[in-house]
């Protein structure tokens, strides 16, 4: 392992996942990292593990450094099986070491890998003493899991918070200064999309709490991903942007085709919109995935809906579409639906219920076509892109 070091005696111990694509159904185009940090005192702290397939790699960094037997704690902020499942394997042979975490964390940890372990609970403003060093923890209840809870080196001025701050992003590189600035912030925008999105408000406060509590962040070393050492108010300031549901005038046209019906409406409905000054992104599902669809949506102020009818009711990729959708409830968009069919329908209606069973804003009637639009539909589907861009204009 090449060496990297946050500070002296605070040393990088993740594993890089150069090859996961899926990430349970987070398409992963860029890869991850799974990030443990060993801070070395009095006491020795290894601050959580990585997923159970790399724990060979993590322990073989830890040797590289100290004899797993002298860990005196392991830190486990979050219990997700990304950071957590290798905890029997380290703790195994860090046989001394008392496991730190909070309440729920505890119980979370026996229902995955059983009892035999000795766990010390912690809570919001607990410190923990490794010697010159002082940990402090924050429970960050629901930041994404019940257990989840950040850990602050208090004389380094290092935040690591887990999963808040992380990017899906394989790099040789460590730190936020080393990687190209706009794909770092791509993928740290897709991974708050696709993760924590519909936990905006709680983020907001979150975040906010932790300002008031006026302890200064000098390096934000979250559990995937880069290191945010150069300028960690960067992706606080997008954190805050991001949960108060800050968009754009950009309409995002997300839909899918079988013969070419609804493509035709979904195109025609983007130059009406893009007629109007605002950005527009248009989005063929099995062209394009979930996962970017959700990042384009964020900070959208209208989303697009298209699909012809199938069996009376959405083609299915609109299904799975907007069931992650609603899960993940975009903030403050407006929606709104159109589609093709050829007798009954029923796409749009299944669709627009859909989104009103969400509490979502619809925009509404949708535009129907029959089989194929002829000139006369292509101008209403037009004017409906018009009609969107002005409205979220207004
Ligand atoms: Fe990276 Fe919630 O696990």
């Amino acid at each position: 392992m090449v060496k990297v070091s946050l500070a002296e005696g605070i040393s990088w111990v993740g594993v890089v996942d150069w090859n996961i694509r899926d990430f349970h159904g987070y398409i992963t185009r860029r890869g991850t990292t799974y990030n443990a940090y060993l801070i070395q005192d009095e006491k020795t702290a290894l601050v959580d593990t990585v997923k159970h397939a790399f724990s060979n790699e993590l322990l073989q960094n830890i040797c590289e450094i100290i004899d797993p037997e002298k860990i005196d704690y392991i830190i486990v902020n979050h219990v997700e099986m990304d950071h957590s499942s290798s905890l029997p394997q380290v703790a195994k042979l860090a046989k001394n070491a008392t496991i730190i975490a909070s309440e729920r964390g505890k119980d979370a940890i026996i229902e995955h890998y059983g009892a035999d372990f000795n766990i010390q609970t912690v809570k919001t403003g607990d410190e923990l003493k490794l010697g010159k060093r002082t940990l402090r923890f924050v429970e960050a209840p629901m930041l994404h899991w019940p257990d989840s809870m950040f850990t602050y080196v208090v004389e380094d001025k290092i935040l690591m918070p887990n999963d808040a701050f992380g990017q899906h992003l394989a790099a040789s590189e460590r730190f936020d200064d080393e990687v190209d600035e706009h794909v770092l912030m791509e993928e740290a925008k897709t991974y708050y999309a696709n993760i924590l999105m519909l936990l905006g408000g709680l983020i907001s406060r979150k975040v906010q709490e932790v300002v008031r509590m006026g302890i200064p962040i000098e390096m934000i070393a979250p559990s995937h991903g880069v290191i945010w050492r150069s300028n960690p108010s960067k992706i606080i300031q997008a954190y805050l942007d991001w949960s108060a549901g800050k968009s754009l005038n950009k309409v995002v046209i997300v839909y899918d085709t079988m013969w070419g019906s609804t493509d035709k409406m979904a195109r025609a409905i983007a130059e009406g919109a893009a007629s109007q000054g605002v950005d527009v992104k248009l989005l063929k599902l099995r062209a394009a995935d979930l996962t970017e669809a959700m990042t384009e949506i964020l900070d959208a102020k209208a989303v697009v809906v298209g699909s012809p009818t199938l069996n009376s009711g959405m083609f299915p990729t609109l299904g799975q579409f907007l069931t992650y959708a609603t899960g993940l409830r975009p903030k403050d968009k407006l929606w709104s639906f159109f589609g093709s069919y050829g007798w009954g329908g029923g796409a749009v209606r299944g669709m627009t219920e859909m989104a009103r069973k969400a509490g979502f804003e619809v925009h509404e009637p949708g535009v129907e076509v029959k089989y194929i639009p002829e000139q006369e539909d292509l101008k209403k589907c037009f004017e409906f892109g018009q009609q969107i861009a002005a409205k979220i204009k207004a």
